[in-house]
């Protein structure tokens, strides 16, 4: 963990001392301003350090330290809003012994003699305000601030949407303060800081602190451009009046009542018993986590019975009845040790920061993607650097932004080096392009590296066994320079490298030669040509139909004529005639640029033909329609038995790949979708089905075997 500006001192009262003067910055910068210094999980450690000390020894309990404090200080330039039941924060636990722990508490508190019946719901990341109803009317809303003074911020939460102005009873209390927290989805965030972006001004840093930036303007008219969301986990003051309204005995129930009254309540949360209903709930919602559109940093625990609340009561700052389980730190603090490149298989060089080593998301973490050089720029990261990484879910780690006021001294802005290396080729970056690209082609190690890769993987020649280990010895003793290379590779070779013990150097031989059995498709695909992805292939393979006619193509040609037929056709349309169909559709001019270039360089040409004649065949015109070589003619919708049918595949068929399968069913007019529906004629399934030939029996649709499918078209 970066100790940023915090003394390391031996004397207990020297570092308190230290610890809190770096709160208080860090407080009044995240509370004042917005603009968080540091993660959250340094915040905690440092404030947790604070807390042991202060503990320990009570002498050092300074009158004015953080941890007496709820919150920050309100912002002064909003009106003040005086909460009459303070906003208080809640206790942290980080793991399941700190759970457990708080269940006996509680139930030892209670005196419970059986498990615990307790609240379970979502701990929201954005900000806690209160909203003041008064005979249904909403009159005042305000932010938590230090938890007894918040600020007003009434004009701001009356726009947004799902906050109710006017609460869905004929018969409205006289008085009902809902508490719940404000917040900003993922996508509105990124289309925000998109448009900050363009603006030219500061970018917010998380949806949280846009949340906060949002609804804590004085102009009321920018929160209103900005989504927000609500959702009510509390209750303030409360007063019936003449309304004979009563809050109903449990939380969950309270929550039910809010959403009766027309008030958000997220639908996420249950009642659960005992640690172990809460330890369920919280790993259920651990999975969830990354599908929710908003941040969440952990799950709350709520004894459910406000009678049992009221009996077990508050300590400090927390109530004893409740606590957050909180998730893994999605965001730590760390420094940048260097920032090299990597070179990936079209060239493509990407900096990458060295970090030093730091635990977020659930992991340690020692390096982080930086994109690209605009990026660097834009973030101003430089080497030395103290920095906010980033990784949520199985996301790479990402660096958010720097914090400047820590750079050290002399720290250099970055740039990217003028060479490749791993071969010394230039890098060169296109005008219009953010990412450079080494020049080395197949000469460089690295490019040769990933294109082996990219043409061993399964969905290209499928060439198992084949992994990074063993292709990084193939490159580095100059066995392999290109994919063909690798058909001619003997037993002995393949024997003497490390971890490849006889078996599995025999394994392999075999594993290469049959590769040599492919489809063009996937041979286009495992030929590694920029923006050709499986996809591409497929277009490519059935519209050229062999690899003669491909490397043959004219491709000025070809795209002036589809420009011409996609004008007529616009035309032709109107008159209800026949429509030409339109060669290469769906293949964009960036697509064909790159196969220009890429069948344009004589080495890949060569290359190719290599493949060639080590032996890689396909079956001749393998799912074609022949659009290429009749340009006039009008190419119908393939008929035959499948027309119109739609088929799923699912398990492994006893002699055809999934890719022929396909081919054979589109050959017969019929299409293959991924998932079964009403809509499925056939299901069609092998070895293993899984759950598809499931769902196909619960729903009618037949399933069949290769035979079946083979008969149905006639080829068995
Ligand atoms: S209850 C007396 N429930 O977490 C308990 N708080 O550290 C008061 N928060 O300031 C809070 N989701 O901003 C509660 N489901 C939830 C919450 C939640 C998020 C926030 C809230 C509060 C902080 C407590």
């Amino acid at each position: 963990m970066t100790r940023g500006k915090v003394v390391a001192a031996d004397d207990p009262g020297v570092r308190a001392a230290a610890l809190r003067a770096e709160l208080g910055r860090l407080n009044d910068a995240y509370h004042t301003r917005d603009e968080p210094l540091a993660s959250d999980a340094y915040y905690d450690a440092l404030f947790r350090e604070l807390q042991a000390i202060e503990a320990a020894d009570p002498a050092l309990q300074a009158p004015d330290s953080p941890t007496l404090r709820i919150g920050g200080a309100p912002r002064s330039d909003l009106p003040a809003v005086r909460h009459d039941v303070p906003m208080l924060s809640l206790g942290n636990a980080f793991d399941d012994a700190g759970i457990v722990a708080f269940d006996r508490r509680v139930a030892d508190g209670l005196g419970s003699p059986g498990p615990v019946s307790y609240a379970a719901e979502l701990k929201f990341d954005g900000l806690a305000v209160t909203l003041r109803y008064e005979d249904g009317l909403l009159v005042q809303a305000a932010t938590r601030g230090d938890g007894s003074v918040g600020e007003d911020v009434t004009p701001n939460a009356r726009t947004i949407a799902t906050i109710p102005l006017r609460l869905s009873t004929d018969k409205p209390p006289k008085l009902l303060d809902v508490r719940g927290e404000v917040l900003m989805c993922h996508a509105d965030f990124d289309a925000i800081n998109a448009r900050q972006r363009a603006a030219g001004v500061r970018e917010f840093v998380n949806p949280r602190n846009a949340a906060a930036g949002s609804l804590r303007q004085l102009d009321a008219r920018i929160t209103a451009i900005r989504p927000l969301h609500f959702f009510a986990y509390g209750l303030g003051s409360f007063d019936a009046g003449p309304s004979g309204a009563v809050v109903p005995e449990t939380h969950s129930g309270l929550l039910d009542w809010f959403r009766a009254l027309g008030v958000p309540v997220s639908e996420h949360r249950t009642v659960v018993a005992g640690s172990e209903g809460l330890l369920a709930f919280y790993r259920q919602i651990g999975e969830l986590r990354a599908t929710l559109p908003y941040d969440i940093d952990g799950v709350v625990y709520k004894v459910d019975d406000f009678a049992a609340q009221r009996r077990l009561g508050f300590v400090a700052r927390a109530p004893r009845f409740a606590i957050a389980h909180k998730f893994p730190a999605e965001e730590a603090t760390t420094t940048i040790e260097n920032i090299v490149v990597q070179v990936g298989r079209t060239g493509a060089i990407t900096p990458v920061a060295r970090l030093s080593p730091v635990f977020v998301g659930g992991v340690t973490v020692t390096s982080a993607t930086l994109h690209n050089e605009d990026e660097i720029h834009r973030k101003d990261i430089r080497i030395g650097d103290t920095v906010i990484v980033r990784r949520a879910g199985d996301v790479i780690p990402e660096v958010m932004r720097v914090l400047v006021e820590r750079r050290p001294d002399g720290a250099a802005e970055y740039s990217l080096p003028m060479r490749c290396p791993v071969c010394d080729s230039a890098i060169v970056r296109e005008e219009d392009e953010a990412v450079a690209r080494c020049s080395g082609g197949l000469v460089c190690a690295a490019q040769r590296r990933q294109s082996l890769l990219h043409f061993a993987q399964r969905r290209a020649l499928d060439i198992e066994g084949l992994g990074e280990k063993i292709v990084d010895q193939l490159v580095a003793r100059d066995l392999v320079r290109s994919p063909a290379d690798l058909f001619a590779l003997d037993q002995d070779t393949v024997a003497g490298l490390d971890r490849m013990a006889g078996k599995s150097a025999a394994n392999l031989i075999e594993a290469i030669a049959n590769a040599r059995q492919t489809t063009f498709a996937r041979f286009l695909f495992g030929l590694g040509i920029r923006h050709v992805g499986e996809e591409v292939a497929r277009v490519l393979a059935r519209e050229f139909g062999s690899l003669d006619a491909l490397l043959a193509a004219d491709w000025t040609a070809l795209m002036e004529r589809k420009r011409v037929l996609q004008k007529e056709n616009a035309s032709r349309r109107t008159r209800d005639e026949t429509v030409r169909a339109i060669p290469l559709d769906g293949i964009g001019d960036e697509i064909v640029q790159a196969l220009a270039q890429f069948l344009g360089e004589p080495h890949n040409r060569q290359a190719i033909t290599r493949m060639r004649e080590v032996g890689i065949v396909w079956p001749e015109n393998d799912g074609t329609i022949g659009l290429i070589d009749e340009p006039d003619s009008t190419p119908a919708s393939p008929a035959g038995v499948l027309s119109g049918k739609t088929l799923v595949l699912t398990g492994s068929l006893p002699d055809l790949t999934r890719d022929a399968a396909k081919a054979i069913i589109e050959g017969a007019g019929g299409k293959v979708s991924a998932s079964v529906s009403r809509k499925t004629d056939f299901v069609v399934a092998g070895e293993d089905p899984g759950s598809k030939a499931d769902k196909a029996v619960v729903l009618g649709v037949p399933v069949i075997d290769q035979d079946a499918l083979l008969r149905l078209i006639g080829q068995a």
